[in-house]
């Protein structure tokens, strides 16, 4: 299991609390780029063994969520407007080396860091927010983000040696850590 270099401080969870419905609207735009990734995934490397199965699977999941997420906006009413994304996964993204296969193991790796910051994000809002409907809604969401994390190191540990999975890993947790810290101070489940 993946850990993260950095732990999220109060002052998140205060900036988060206070623009809790941007924080809202941000997670299902989430919910809908973990589902777009995935499937993309699906597409480009449809012949990697293993990996249309569960990204797709994981896809669906992802949807899910994001329909969850929509409700949970209705009734509060507010719609889903766009948003300035917070700048966090494209600065990850910038990592994954292009060519192939390091490409893969450095995309798999990352979608893997940024379901994990997102787990302990989610399990943080659920802790601390006043309102049992989002805590409910945060909290159901737990197992299944831990799963994707773990589902996505799974892949690459399947296609890559342990070794290089190891190290990739290591190097991508340290630059996922100065991001999050570099992050401008939105209201953003990755800012
Ligand atoms: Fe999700
Ligand atoms: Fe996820």
């Amino acid at each position: 299991v993946l850990r993260l270099a950095s732990a999220t401080g109060p002052a998140w969870v205060t900036r988060a609390l206070a623009g809790l419905d941007e924080v809202l609207v941000d997670h299902a735009h989430c919910e809908k780029k973990a589902a777009s990734t995935a499937l993309s995934l699906v597409f480009k490397y449809a012949e990697t063994p293993g990996l249309a199965a569960t990204l797709s699977a994981l896809a669906r999941e992802e949807l899910a969520h994001f329909e969850e997420v929509l409700r949970h906006l209705a009734a509060r009413g507010v719609p889903l407007r766009k948003q300035t994304p917070s700048p966090y996964a494209a600065a990850l993204l910038q990592a994954v080396r292009p060519r192939e296969p390091a490409r893969l193991l450095d995309t798999l790796l990352c979608m893997a860091l940024i379901e994990a910051r997102s787990c302990e994000r989610l399990w943080l809002l659920a802790d601390a927010v006043d309102d049992a409907s989002l805590a409910a809604l945060w909290r159901g969401l737990l197992a299944s983000e831990a799963r994707h994390q773990r589902a996505y190191v799974e892949l690459a540990a399947a296609h890559f040696p342990l070794p290089a999975v190891r190290a990739r890993l290591d190097a991508l947790t340290r630059h996922e850590a100065a991001i999050i810290a570099a992050a401008p101070p939105l209201a953003r489940l990755h800012a």
